[in-house]
C-alpha cells in the first residue's frame, strides 16, 4: 500500500512516500527549490517521491496532509477578533493567503496529482508530530510529548501510544506556547523565528542565566505539572509581525538586537536564561507525564525537540528510562509523520518493529535523492573535471589521510538525509583534534557566527568514552557533555558540550568505515561533520551544487561516490 504525506504553508515543506508503512522516499522542498525553509506547496518533492519509486498518482492508496487547515483558520480568525483592532495589518496580509490558497489544499493536491482517486485525510498537527516520533522509535509502547510553536490550537500535547495506536489526551493551547516563548527570545536576540532557534541555543552557552527569575516572575506562569500561561502584556505575536513589544524590551533594559549587530554579554545572558526556563519547564512536563502514565519510554516530538541541550537534560534528569527523538521533529518531519498516522492508525495496519534499531535508523534517514556512479562519472566527464577514481578501501584510506592532514573534505555519498542535519552523506568533514579547525572552517566555508559550534560524528561503540551519554544519538539531536575535550577541541562548545551523531556499521556503513580509517591513523574515532551548503542556502542536492562547493568555497576537495576531486581540478 502506497501512502503519501506532505507538509506545507508554514515552514519546511516536505513530501514523503511510504510503502506498507516504510519510508521509501522523503525530501524537503527546499532541496529542489533552493529556497531555505521553503513553505510553498511541495510539488517538486512530491514529483520526486513518485518518480523515485516509479509509481504514478493513480497507484497511491491515500494521502495525508500534516494538519487541519480549517481549524487553523478558525484559530486565526478567533485570534484577530480577540485582539482587534490591533492585528489589522497582520489580518490584511494573512487572510487573503488563506482564502485564496491554504483553505483549498485538497483541490491543490488533486490538481497536482491528476489520476489520484483515493482519500485525503487531515490528522491534527500534533498527531502528525506524535506519529513521526512514535513510529520511528524502537518502542512497542511509550508516553508521548509534543511541543512546538502552534498547530491548529494546540501548542503542547501529551498522551500514550501502544502498538499501532496513539492517544493524545491532554494539551496546552494558543497563545500559551513554550515554542513561541522560545521563538520570542529568538526574535529578541536578533535571529529569524522558525529558523534561528538553534542559534539561540548555541549562543546561550556563553551566558549566565541571570534573568531566570525576571522571566519567571513576569513573562510566564508555570505550574508544577509543566502547564504554562504566558503574560501576553509582553508578547506581540498574536497581532503583529514581531514577537515582543516595548514592555518586553523595558523589562530587560535593551532593545531587540539587530541581526547584524554584535552580540553583547547581556544577549548571551538573556539567551542562557530563556534556555534554562525552557529546560526547567520541559523537565516539569516529563515528570508530570511519567507520574500520569507510569511508562518507561518517552517519545518527544515537535520543533522544540530540536533543542538538543534540553533533550540531554530530559535524558539525564528526567524520570524515563528511555527517550526517543525522531530524525526530523519539526514540521518538515510531519510529512512522514502524517503518512505514518495514515497507514498505522487510519488504515489500522499492524506495526512490525525492526529488531535491529540501527537498521531502522538507516531506513528512517537515508531516503532522499541520490545519483548513481554512472551519473557521477558522466557529470564529471561532461564538465571536464579532473578526478581520481578509487576502489572502496583505497577511497576510505585516502580520504581519512586527507582529513587527518587538516584538509576540509566534502563527502557526497548515497542517498540524501531526511531531516535538518547532514548525517554523513551530504557532509563536510574535518579533523576535530585541531584547536584552530573551527576558525578555519568558518573562514574557508561556513562564514557563520562565532558562537555556533561544529558537531562531531563518533563511532557508536566509543560514545561513552568521549561523551557523558549512554544511548545512541543517531540524528544529532542531543547535546552531551564532552568527557575528553582536550582530544577533540574543534567539536567542544564553550560550555564543554558537543551535539553528537553516533554512527554504527548498520546505520551508515561507508561513513562508519571512513571514521574507522581516521581512527586507525589518529587514535580518535571522531570527525567534524557539518552540512554541505554555502551560507544561506539549503544543503546541496544535485551533483552540480555539490561540485560548486569547491568552486565557490575554499573546501580542499570533494569525494563524490568513489571519485576524488581536488579544488582547482576543473
Ligand atoms: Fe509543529
Amino acid at each position: 500500500m502506497y501512502t503519501l504525506g506532505m507538509s506545507c504553508y508554514y515552514h519546511d515543506s516536505a513530501a514523503a512516500l511510504l510503502k506498507d508503512g516504510h519510508v521509501i522516499a522523503a525530501v524537503e522542498e527546499e532541496r529542489f527549490s533552493r529556497k531555505k525553509f521553503d513553505d510553498g506547496f511541495p510539488k517538486m518533492a512530491i514529483d520526486w517521491c513518485l518518480k523515485e519509486s516509479n509509481i504514478s498518482p493513480d497507484q497511491l492508496n491515500s494521502i495525508s496532509f500534516y494538519d487541519k487547515p480549517v481549524l487553523k483558520f478558525e484559530r486565526l480568525l478567533d485570534n484577530y477578533i480577540a485582539v482587534a483592532p490591533k492585528g489589522l495589518y497582520s489580518f490584511l496580509d494573512t487572510i487573503p493567503k488563506w482564502l485564496h490558497k491554504r483553505l483549498w489544499i485538497k483541490n491543490e493536491i488533486k490538481n497536482h496529482l491528476k489520476g489520484f482517486k483515493g482519500e485525503i485525510i487531515f490528522p491534527e498537527h500534533h498527531m502528525s508530530h506524535a506519529a513521526h516520533t512514535f513510529y520511528t522509535s524502537p518502542f512497542t509502547e511509550a508516553a508521548i510529548l509534543t511541543v512546538d510553536g502552534v498547530g491548529e490550537w494546540t501548542t503542547t500535547s501529551f498522551g500514550t501510544a501502544k502498538n499501532n495506536t496513539i492517544q493524545l489526551t491532554n494539551d496546552i493551547r494558543w497563545p500559551h506556547s513554550l515554542g513561541l516563548f522560545y521563538s520570542a527570545f529568538t526574535y529578541f536576540l536578533g535571529f529569524k523565528v522558525n529558523e534561528g532557534e538553534y542559534k539561540l541555543m548555541g549562543l546561550s552557552a556563553y551566558g549566565k542565566p541571570k534573568y531566570y527569575d525576571l522571566i519567571m516572575d513576569n513573562l510566564i506562569d508555570v505550574k508544577n505539572d509543566g502547564s504554562i500561561h504566558l503574560n501576553m502584556k509582553y508578547f506581540a505575536f498574536t497581532h503583529d509581525k514581531v514577537m515582543t513589544n516595548d514592555k518586553f524590551s523595558e523589562l530587560f533594559g535593551v532593545k531587540p538586537r539587530k541581526h547584524d549587530s554584535k552580540a553583547e554579554q547581556i544577549h548571551y545572558d538573556i539567551g542562557a536564561s530563556a534556555q534554562l526556563v525552557l529546560e526547567e519547564i520541559l523537565l516539569k512536563m516529563v515528570n508530570h507525564i511519567h507520574n500520569k502514565t507510569k511508562m518507561s519510554n518517552l517519545c518527544v516530538g515537535g520543533g522544540v525537540a530540536l533543542n538538543g541541550v534540553a533533550n540531554y537534560r530530559i535524558l539525564k534528569e528526567g524520570p524515563f528510562e528511555n527517550i526517543h527523538i525522531p530524525p526530523s521533529p519539526g514540521d518538515g518531519g510531519s510529512a512522514v509523520g502524517c503518512a505514518q498516522y495514515l497507514y498505522y492508525v487510519y488504515h489500522n495496519q499492524k506495526r512490525v518493529i525492526e529488531s535491529n534499531h540501527s537498521v531502522a535508523i538507516r531506513e528512517n534517514v537515508y531516503v532522499g535523492p541520490s545519483y548513481s556512479d554512472d551519473d557521477i562519472r558522466q557529470f564529471l566527464d561532461s564538465k571536464n573535471i579532473q578526478f581520481e577514481k578509487f576502489d572502496r578501501q583505497q577511497l576510505l584510506e585516502k580520504t581519512a589521510k586527507l582529513i587527518s592532514d587538516e584538509n576540509i573534505v566534502g563527502w557526497y555519498q548515497g542517498k540524501m538525509e531526511w531531516g535538518p542535519r547532514a548525517l554523513g552523506n551530504r557532509s563536510i568533514l574535518a579533523d576535530p583534534r585541531s584547536d584552530t579547525m573551527k576558525d578555519t572552517l568558518n573562514e574557508k566555508i561556513k562564514h557563520r557566527e562565532s558562537f555556533r559550534p561544529f558537531a562531531p560524528s563518533i563511532l557508536e561503540e566509543y560514545t561513552s568514552e568521549y561523551f557523558d551519554i549512554d544511548i545512541p544519538s543517531p540524528y544529532m539531536l542531543i547535546v552531551a557533555k564532552v568527557k575528553q575535550p582536550e582530544k577533540i577541541p574543534a567539536v567542544t562548545h564553550v560550555d564543554g558540550t558537543g551535539r553528537l551523531q553516533t554512527v554504527s556499521a548498520e546505520s551508515n556503513s561507508l561513513y562508519y568505515d571512513l571514521i574507522s580509517e581516521f581512527y586507525k591513523i589518529t587514535g580518535i574515532p571522531v570527525l567534524i561533520n557539518t552540512s554541505m551548503n554555502v551560507m544561506g542556502e539549503p544543503i546541496v542536492n544535485t551533483l552540480e551544487q555539490a561540485y560548486q562547493m569547491i568552486v565557490k568555497t575554499d573546501m580542499d576537495c570533494i569525494v563524490m561516490g568513489n571519485n576524488l576531486i581536488f579544488s582547482g581540478g576543473g
